[in-house]
């Protein structure tokens, strides 16, 4: 097939928006027209699947690993060197040039969660720098929390390609996101795309689903709760701006409930 360059441009923002809505399996090498052609058989069609996208596992203890050393962080810093030592992450080795955890404010009543470290993430060990991270850094100005916010990704290695961090590499790092949640004990959670959300909040819901609405994000220990937002992730909206009054209802109603929570807190400290 010889593409022209707009025709491949249009294909890779197709691809980009069903990724952002929660598609994010691809099950056949090829598109298949179901209305003309008979499927190949199952088993044959999943054998030439998992062999062509499937990442490579990660160790069956990573988790385990990452608990003991997450468990072992007393501050957020102890935090960002306890996730550079993690070898159990899979992505470390697969083109990542250096781990990369958060920045925002330590003392920050919003946890902001994104998907993974891209590329300009990955050259200057921050989140959220590149284009993405600019129009969400925008957003967050105009809504009032640029110094409300601490910014993290599910995982703090960059895939390759940029692709989708796969479950089981989420799984592996989630010990270090549970602890930056128990550390930083934020009001409320912001999570941006489905894959943040559906790593946090353990569900399988689409992401058109659940934006806008406030889930309880609590961990099994019960000692750390706080209502988690999903949103649209900003590099769905540099492709969908149509989709941004979606996000800045969000943003704005996270700091509605900011808001009304430090009225609140106010209040029962003058009754004191
Ligand atoms: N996208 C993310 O989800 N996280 C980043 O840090 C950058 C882009």
């Amino acid at each position: 097939m010889n593409a022209q360059p707009h025709e491949m441009a249009a294909v890779e923002s197709l691809l980009a928006f069903w990724r952002d809505a929660g598609v994010d399996a691809c099950y056949l090498d090829a598109p298949v027209d179901h209305t003309h052609v008979e499927l190949p058989p199952p088993a044959k069609a999943v054998q030439r699947a998992t062999a062509s996208v499937a990442p490579p596992p990660c160790r069956d203890d990573a988790a385990q690993e990452a608990r003991a050393l997450a468990a072992s962080a007393a501050t957020l810093q102890d935090l960002a060197a306890a996730i550079a030592a993690f070898e159990g992450c899979t992505l470390r080795g697969l083109g990542a040039t250096q781990s990369v955890f958060a920045r925002g404010n330590p003392n920050a009543p919003v946890l902001v969660i994104g998907e993974a470290p891209g590329a300009e993430e990955d050259l200057k060990g921050q989140p959220f720098v590149g284009k993405a991270g600019q129009l969400l850094d925008r957003m967050l100005a105009a809504a009032g929390l640029t110094d409300k916010v601490f910014i993290t990704n599910t995982v703090f290695w960059r895939p390759p390609g940029n692709r989708t961090p796969s479950p089981q590499e989420q799984a592996a790092c989630t010990p270090f996101v549970e602890r930056t949640f128990a550390l930083l004990k934020p009001k409320a959670v912001l999570l941006l795309g489905a894959a943040a959300a559906r790593s946090v909040l353990q569900t399988e819901d689409g992401i058109m689903k659940m934006r806008g609405q406030w889930r309880e994000w609590r961990l099994n220990e019960g000692a750390v709760s706080a209502p988690a937002m999903p949103t649209l992730h900003p590099a769905f909206l540099l492709r969908q701006p149509q989709a941004k009054r979606q996000v800045w209802a969000d943003l704005l109603a996270l700091a509605v409930r900011l808001e009304g929570e430090s009225h609140l807190s106010a209040g029962i400290e003058g009754e004191r």
